[in-house]
C-alpha cells in the first residue's frame, strides 16, 4: 500500500485524538500545509526592500477573491503604520469648505460594497522584450482583487462643495514616499471610493490601513494608501508619478502619459511554471483569470497549440464591472507538448493583442500597460515554461 492508502485502511493520529480547542488560535491562519502559499519578490528586480514589490500567488489560488494576507503590495516608501484615531483626511483646495475628517467622521457617510481588481500599471512590465520570469506570480501577480467596502469620494467632495473651475484633484499618502497623483474630476465623481475595509476586514497596513483611494479600472499607482490629502484643483500637478513614472516611451521619441486605464488582459494560472501538469495524460483542467479596465469579461479564449485552434472557455463566478473573472478549459490531455494561450474579450469588444501585435504599435521600450497574450510551454513530463511564439 502506497502512504496514502493507509487514511483508508488504518485509524488516523487526527482520527482517534481530540484536536486543538477553539481559541487555539483567536486569528485564523490558513493550514500548516499550506505555507508555500505566499506571496515572493524577485530580489533583484529592485534595489531596496522598502521601495519594492511582491507578487500575489495567483497560481495557488482559485475563484475571483484574493485573500488579504496573499494581496500583492507595493510601496514607494514601506509600509506606514498609523493609529486610525491619530489619521486625518483633509479636503483642501478649490472647495467652498476646507475639511478635515477623523475616521469616525467617514464611518458616518453611507458606504457601498463592490468588487475590484488593483492592477499595477507595471505588471508584466519585465516581459516587454521577450519572456522572462518563469511563473504566473512574477509575470502577472502585481494583481488582486478584493470587495472594497468605503464611502463614494463623491460624496466627501460634495461636502466640501467642489468651485466650478475644480476640474483636478490631487491624491496624497501619508506615507514616507508622500505619494501623489492627480485625477480627473470626472473619475473622481463617477465612481472612486474612499475605502477602509477590504474583504470585509479592515484594510491590511501594506494595502493602506487606515484608508486608501479606489480607482476602479485604472492602474494601482492611482490608488493612493494612507490617504491623507485631497487637494481640489483646475489642473494636473505633474508631478513624478505621471511625468518621469507611469509614462510609456514610443519609438518616435514622445512618451504616452495620462494611460491610466487597464487594458483587457488574461493568463492562464494552471498549469504554469510554479504549478507543473502532474497527473500524466487524461483529463485536465486548464484555468485562469481575465480583468478589463473598461467594463466586464463576456468571453475567454483558450489555445492549447499555440493559437491554431481557439477554444471558448467556460467563465464561473460573478462577472462584475472592473473585476476578476474566473474562467475553465477542460480537455482531455494526450501526453503530448502543449502551447497554452488564454484571449480576454472586454464588454467594450476589444480583444486582448499578442505581444508582438502590442509591440508594433508601442516599440521596446515599454515598461507599462503590457496585456499581450502569454504563453505558456508544456512539455511530455507537464513541466510548465514562459515562452514567445509569433
Ligand atoms: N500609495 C502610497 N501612499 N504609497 C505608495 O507607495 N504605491 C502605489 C499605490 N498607492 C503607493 C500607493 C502603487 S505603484 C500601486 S501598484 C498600488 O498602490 C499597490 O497597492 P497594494 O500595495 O495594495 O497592492
Ligand atoms: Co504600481
Amino acid at each position: 500500500l502506497a502512504a496514502g492508502e493507509k487514511v483508508i485502511t488504518e485509524v488516523q493520529p487526527w482520527n482517534s485524538e481530540l484536536g486543538d480547542g477553539v481559541d487555539v488560535m483567536p486569528y485564523g491562519k490558513p493550514s500548516e500545509f499550506e505555507e508555500h502559499v505566499k506571496r515572493r519578490t524577485v530580489e533583484w528586480l529592485t534595489a531596496d526592500p522598502v521601495s519594492s514589490i511582491n507578487f500575489t500567488p495567483l497560481h495557488e489560488l482559485d475563484g475571483i477573491i484574493t485573500p488579504n494576507g496573499l494581496a500583492f503590495e507595493r510601496h514607494h516608501g514601506g509600509t506606514a503604520h498609523i493609529d486610525p484615531k491619530e489619521h486625518r483626511l483633509m479636503i483642501n483646495g478649490l472647495v467652498d469648505r476646507q475639511l478635515v475628517f477623523t475616521m469616525e467622521d467617514l464611518m458616518r457617510f453611507p458606504r457601498e460594497n463592490h468588487v475590484y481588481f488593483l492592477e499595477c500599471a507595471a505588471n508584466s512590465g519585465m516581459e516587454w522584450r521577450g519572456a522572462q520570469l518563469n511563473g504566473c506570480q512574477f509575470t502577472h501577480g502585481m494583481i488582486h482583487n478584493v470587495m472594497y467596502t468605503g464611502v463614494k469620494l463623491r460624496t466627501l467632495l460634495e461636502e466640501a462643495g467642489v468651485k466650478p473651475s475644480g476640474k483636478w484633484l490631487l491624491a496624497e499618502g501619508a506615507d514616507a514616499s508622500g505619494m501623489t497623483r492627480s485625477i480627473p474630476m470626472e473619475k473622481a465623481l463617477d465612481d472612486c471610493l474612499v475605502a477602509f475595509k477590504m474583504n470585509g476586514e479592515a484594510l491590511r497596513p501594506e494595502q493602506g490601513y487606515p484608508v486608501r483611494l479606489v480607482v476602479p479600472g485604472w492602474e494601482g499607482n492611482m490608488w493612493v494608501k494612507w490617504l491623507r490629502r485631497l487637494e481640489v484643483g483646475d489642473q494636473p500637478w505633474h508631478h513624478r508619478e505621471e511625468t518621469s513614472k507611469y509614462t510609456d516611451l514610443l519609438e518616435n521619441g514622445k512618451a504616452r502619459r495620462f494611460t491610466w486605464e487597464m487594458d483587457a488582459k488574461s493568463v492562464i494560472t494552471n498549469p504554469s511554471p510554479q504549478a507543473p501538469l502532474t497527473h500524466k495524460k487524461g483529463p485536465t483542467v486548464i484555468t485562469g483569470l481575465a480583468w478589463s479596465g473598461r467594463g466586464t469579461i463576456p468571453r475567454v479564449d483558450v489555445t492549447i497549440d499555440g493559437g491554431i485552434t481557439w477554444h471558448q472557455a467556460r467563465i464561473s463566478g460573478p462577472s462584475l464591472d472592473k473585476s476578476m473573472h474566473r474562467f475553465y478549459f477542460e480537455f482531455d490531455w494526450d501526453g503530448k507538448p502543449l502551447l497554452l494561450q488564454s484571449r480576454a474579450h472586454d464588454s467594450t469588444g476589444y480583444v486582448q493583442p499578442t505581444k508582438d501585435q502590442l509591440r508594433k504599435h508601442r516599440g521596446v521600450n515599454s515598461i507599462y500597460h503590457n496585456n499581450g497574450i502569454q504563453t505558456w510551454a508544456i512539455d511530455e513530463e507537464g513541466k510548465a515554461e514562459n515562452v514567445e511564439i509569433s
